[in-house]
């Protein structure tokens, strides 16, 4: 299995990063880390004001920042801010500029670095801006420094503010892409350049898809033999290596949750003749199969590798007991208010009632059958309620 592994897309604005980093990442199966969106979001929440403000304080206000990397229903990465997804806001003009007026500043510079730093340790990642592979990933596994002459990059941002619907004239946005190269390039701090490692691809003249061919292909050269394997992206408890993880269930809502699961022990009739009347040898099968099966809903955590620790608030077991055929059906019912659902508590919940009373009653039948173990209900989460 692959340790994890960072490829950097460095290159100035309009040069297609973006969409390239997206894709490339969802083509090899790992997370996609976008640190123009950062600067961007940070532009727009401190405001050109920023760069007057005291260093000690400007540093304070960016670690306030919490910038986290979540997976939306499609399986795309998405980037929060504390919490919220960041949004179309920062893809205006105004965003952009702000960026990289605040980008000039060391303190947030430092502050940003270290936040892409962390989001990129133990997890596979392509991450695009402009200092990825000088200062931020210098040990990236591979590292491509994208560029276009200025008039094609306009002509493609042109085309995009069109489709948008936005108005635009295209000497400005070539006015805007120059003087954002000069404020990128020039800068004293992690200037646009190169690393001395990377590698150089002119996309003047290129379509975007014969682009990503040439990533690819480079980012498997770079893998040589050993090879790369491809996590799928739709696994959310596999990490972009491959490896088990479980979800980070920190940024969900607490919701209101319930789950009910059902089961059915079928037996002999004389079996559930002896089980109605209390007369199995071990006792009062039913109350001791009520306890085990709270007890189970309580315990799962410990037996679902990558189930969470909830702190229920309620587990029942109930009992139906049914002639033809002789048998008894089980039903659980779990709550919690928590961020993930009580599904699997309900459904060990109900399988352990039932092997307990398979347990109290196998001294007079070993050949009663459980069976028909299901999800009957579940309700709130993002995914909403089930009824089967
Ligand atoms: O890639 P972008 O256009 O969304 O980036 C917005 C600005 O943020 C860009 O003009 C410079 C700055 N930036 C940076 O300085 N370093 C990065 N790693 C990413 C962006």
């Amino acid at each position: 299995m692959n340790r994890p592994f960072v490829i950097t897309i460095d290159g100035p604005a309009g040069v297609g990063k973006s969409t390239l980093a997206r894709r490339l990442a969802a083509e090899l199966g790992i997370a996609y880390l976008d640190t123009g969106a950062m600067y961007r979001a940070l532009g727009l929440a401190l405001g050109a004001e920023a760069a007057d403000l005291p260093e000690e304080e400007l540093r304070r206000r960016c670690a306030a920042f919490q910038f986290t990397l979540h997976r939306d229903k499609n399986s795309a990465w998405v980037l929060y801010c504390d919490g919220k997804p960041v949004g179309e806001e920062i893809r205006s003009e105004r965003a952009g500029r702000l960026a990289s007026l605040v980008a000039r500043l060391p303190a947030l510079r430092s502050e940003l670095q270290a936040a892409q730093q962390r989001l990129g340790s133990g997890v596979s990642l392509v991450a695009e801006g402009r200092d990825m592979g000088t200062r931020v990933f210098p040990n990236a596994r591979r590292k491509f420094f994208l560029d276009a002459r200025p008039e094609v990059r306009a002509e493609r941002r042109f085309k995009e503010l069109q489709a948008k619907g936005e108005e635009a004239d295209f000497d400005t946005v070539l006015a805007n892409i120059l003087s954002r190269d000069k404020q990128d390039r020039e800068r004293a701090v992690d200037p646009l350049r190169p690393a001395h490692d990377a590698v150089r691809v002119d996309t003047s003249d290129l379509e975007l898809d014969g682009v990503l061919r040439v990533l690819i292909n480079s980012v498997h050269a770079a893998f040589g033999r050993e090879g790369l394997r491809r996590a799928s992206p739709a696994f959310s408890h596999l990490a972009g290596d491959g490896s088990l993880h479980m979800v980070d269930v920190g940024d969900k809502l607490e919701t209101r949750r319930v789950a009910r699961a059902r089961a059915v022990v079928e037996m002999s009739a004389s079996t559930l003749d002896l089980l109605k009347r209390e007369a199995l040898p071990k006792g009062d099968v039913l109350a001791v199969a009520k306890v085990a099966g709270i007890m189970a809903a309580k315990r799962t955590w410990e037996l679902i590798p990558l189930s969470h620790p909830l702190m229920i608030n309620y587990a029942d077991i109930r009992f139906e007991i049914r002639d033809e055929p002789p048998s008894v059906l089980l039903e659980s019912e779990v709550h919690v208010s928590g961020k993930t659902g009580v599904e699997m508590e309900a459904i060990m919940a109900v399988q352990v009632a039932a092997a307990t009373i398979y347990d109290m009653a196998k001294a007079v039948q070993k050949d009663m059958i459980i069976r028909d173990v299901r999800l009957v209900y579940k309700s709130g989460g993002k995914s909403g309620d089930f009824q089967a």
